[in-house]
């Protein structure tokens, strides 16, 4: 939450600022500001609002000044408000701060530092920190580098910092701790960001920091330090193999249909070389046979989507491999006390790889003795860092807010996982691998079968929701976890409330809710339980519901049931969740698009979620 950007160079730093802002525009969006050093300085100008607004503003100034630092705030303490929006400066003006993060001690550093004569402007937890930098040159840090790295000694909690001062023209000081930053050095300068994105067309080579370095950046080039000050000769460089394209929307009209556009490469890729000699094959999760062999249980542990997409797994864990599985949401896990052993295998989804609670859900798996595999889209996030293997999802850059794309990989991801757990167990035999491997492979022409067909029928079932106050999803099996993926979207998107409900305990509450035309979206596929599907859809119909069906392909049945069907594929049940979430993502979407909401953008919400 929170994007923050900076720039040293030959070029003015104003239209970076902006273009990298708007790309970090995903982290949230609430209020902008940019400090850019001209004529002795620091100008500062902040919006409440979107960047745009912000790049209204700075039009007419059009600074010239070639070093500069901006933010794009999804506001934590204080509300979204011009005041609190970033940079924050120092009592004389000359000392600029972008934060990402949450100053945890902020109160009392800011009780301290107004006894010492400094007076403050916002309700931020941030502002302290322009304020303590400024209060160590003057009890004598020799540079702005110094005065940085005392500074963050104050603090507790997370931090990605970028800092500039009048005094050190050129000069940017870039540290971070539990909140990511990445560093890179293009043609025309050094940028410092919280997600290559911003830089993404300058250099695809740039270094991730680690907790406590700083970086101190001129048109010159980057230095890299340690926390306690000593140079690193050698910073590790990580190149990233994916460009522009992706932060833009290639003839799509937002950001979310393109990335709903791109799942049947999203599946190819994270199949790719997974099938070896005839044997699935997940090398990074770095446990020997006899070690995955020992795994009597597992927790999938995720927020959000992703935890949906752990709902999914569940089943095919338990089911193939027949190992006991739990699938927590990580706010929920981090503070009870889970049955942990050294044979237990905690599974942690996140796709910005930088989800608070998921972290620490992790720390205090792996205090408990568990081996941690992680499943992230970003690479070198702190979820792959602290986990004992990984997976990446291969989405590349998801920037609309709602994960559509992320949440396929995980789901292709988990699925091999599960394959791999029942081939190590001996649960599914070699040829029955091969042939699942088949059919799952097979589901990314059927996501594009798809994407090519069902847009009427969705577009019929959008136009007869649209005008809902509420809506309830029902499923069973696969169709129960996935329909509570379909809600989320529905909900998130397009502020309309939606529920879902396994459509078996539709009688012991929900359908109180049914009257005339309430919609109920129900994925009805053809699955072992379809029949029992049926007679609840039947209840909801009798009460008056209106029901829209996703079905299989061919189920003419269901039209009798249903007031509107969008058919799909038919696959194996074991693979419905995949199919079946493409037309719920449509469905969220078109509703969205049709009440007139910004589906790439919805309020309240950001990206990546770094605070509890
Ligand atoms: C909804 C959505 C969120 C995230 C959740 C976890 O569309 O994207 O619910 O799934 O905030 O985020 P990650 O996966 O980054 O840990």
């Amino acid at each position: 939450m929170c994007g923050i950007v900076g720039f040293t160079g030959t070029r003015p730093a104003q239209g970076i600022l902006i273009e990298g802002l708007s790309r970090l525009e995903y982290r949230g969006y609430d209020s902008a500001g940019v400090a850019i050093y001209q004529d002795g300085k620091l100008e500062v100008v902040h919006r409440k609002g979107k960047v745009s607004s912000l790049a209204h503003t700075l039009g007419h100034f059009d600074f010239e000044g070639t070093c500069g630092i901006g933010h794009t705030r999804w506001a934590t303490h204080g509300r979204p408000s011009e005041a609190n929006a970033h940079p924050h400066t120092s009592c004389d003006g000359r000392i600029a701060v972008v934060h990402n993060g949450i100053i945890e001690n902020f109160a009392d550093l800011r009780e301290e530092l107004q006894a010492a004569g400094h007076s403050f402007t916002s309700d931020t937890d941030t502002e302290v920190v322009p304020h303590l930098i400024e209060q160590a040159l003057r009890d004598g840090a020799p540079d702005l580098l110094s005065a940085v790295r005392s500074a963050c000694e104050r603090l507790v909690g997370a931090y990605a910092l970028a800092v500039v001062s009048a005094d050190e023209p050129g000069t940017i000081v870039a540290t971070r701790k539990d909140s990511p930053l990445v560093v890179g050095q293009g043609a025309e300068g050094a940028y410092v960001a919280s997600d290559i994105i911003a830089m993404i067309d300058a250099t695809r080579d740039v270094v991730v920091m680690n907790d406590g370095e700083l970086a101190k950046l001129t048109p010159e080039g980057v230095t890299y330090y340690t926390a306690a000050g000593q140079v690193i000769e050698d910073p590790r460089v990580t190149h990233v193999d994916w460009n522009l394209d992706v932060a833009e929307k290639g003839g799509y009209p937002d950001f979310m249909l393109k990335e709903i556009h791109e799942q049947p490469r999203v599946i190819r890729d994270t199949l790719a070389g997974r099938l070896v000699g005839g044997a699935l094959s997940i090398d990074e999760l770095d446990l020997s046979v006899e070690e995955l062999n020992l795994i009597d249980r597992v927790y999938i542990i995720a927020c959000g989507t992703s935890y949906h997409a752990g709902l999914i797994a569940k089943n095919l864990i338990e089911g193939w491999a027949r190992i006991p599985c739990e699938c927590e949401v990580a706010s929920e896990f981090r503070y009870r006390n889970p049955i942990i052993t050294p044979t237990t295998l905690v599974v942690a989804v996140s796709q910005s790889g930088e989800t608070a609670d998921t972290l620490a859900a992790i720390r205090d798996a792996r205090v408990k003795g568990a081996r941690v595999f992680g499943i992230t889209n970003v690479v070198g996030s702190p979820v792959a860092r602290e986990s004992d293997g990984v997976i990446y999802t291969k989405a590349n850059k998801e920037i609309a807010v709602a994960s559509t794309k992320s949440f396929l990989g995980q789901v292709v991801s988990l699925t091999l996982l599960a394959m791999l757990l029942a081939q190590v167990k001996g649960k599914l035999k070699m040829n029955q691998i091969r042939l699942l491997f088949r059919e799952l492979a097979d589901t990314a022409e059927q996501v594009e079968r798809i994407l090519a067909e069902c847009g009427p029928a969705v577009e019929e079932a959008a136009q007869a929701c649209k005008d809902a106050r509420s809506a309830l999803f029902v499923g069973r099996g696969m169709g129960a976890a996935v329909s509570r993926e379909g809600a989320l979207k529905l909900k998130e998107i397009s502020y309309l409330h939606a529920e879902s409900y396994p459509a078996g305990e539709m009688k012991h509450g929900p359908i109180a809710l049914i009257d005339e035309g309430f919609p109920v979206i129900a994925v009805a596929t053809k699955s072992p339980v379809y029949d029992k599907l049926v007679s609840n859809l039947q209840e909801s119909k009798a009460r008056g519901a209106m029901v829209v069906a996703i079905a299989t392909e061919g189920d003419e049945e269901i039209r009798k049931h249903a007031d509107h069907v969008i058919y799909i594929p038919k696959v194996r049940d074991a693979f419905s969740a995949i199919t079946a979430s493409v037309p719920l993502q449509l469905l969220a979407r078109a509703i969205a698009v049709a009440r007139g909401c910004d589906v790439d953008q919805p309020r309240n919400l950001a990206k990546s979620v770094t605070v509890e």
